[in-house]
């Protein structure tokens, strides 16, 4: 258990960066620069979301984590996924210009709600 503070310090310096990374690709295509998917913006976020992920699942798996107990993590969990798929959409050049802002609004939101979760660890079934 000696390792549960630095990785967990790590699942949280990834889950800033992710956040940078996708507000940061969000503004550069709404200033009109989509250019940054020909540079290593391209596969640097999908690289931090990995190491996000991994960390994410050791704090999981050597703490005293349970879905059915803590109820905010599997709710995370759920809105993790929301947010991935909203995200691409967001992201996605091809899409009519409302509904990528649309996309992006509701992307961010769940992150707020995540970062939130994370936080403040509410018990949501008990
Ligand atoms: C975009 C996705 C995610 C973000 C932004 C995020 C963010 C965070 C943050 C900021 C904390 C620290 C909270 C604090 O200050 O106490 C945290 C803790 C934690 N996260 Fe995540 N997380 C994400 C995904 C996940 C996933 C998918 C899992 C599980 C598979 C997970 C498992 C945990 C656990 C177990 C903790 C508790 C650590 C502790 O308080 O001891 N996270 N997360």
């Amino acid at each position: 258990m000696e390792y549960y503070a630095p990785i967990k310090h790590l699942h949280m310096l990834f889950a800033y960066l992710t956040a940078l990374l996708f507000t940061l690709r969000l503004v550069l295509d709404a200033i009109g620069k989509p250019g940054w998917r020909q540079t290593p913006l391209r596969f640097i976020p999908h690289i931090n979301d990995s190491l996000l992920l991994l960390f994410a699942l050791t704090l999981w798996f050597i703490g005293p984590w349970q879905l059915m107990t803590h109820g905010w993590l599997g709710l995370k969990i759920v809105l993790l996924v929301g947010y991935i798929g909203a995200g691409m959409v967001a992201l996605k050049p091809g899409k009519p210009k409302g509904v990528r802002i649309g996309f992006a609004v509701l992307a961010l939101a769940l992150l707020g709600a995540i970062f939130h979760l994370a936080k403040a660890k509410p018990l949501l079934f008990g």
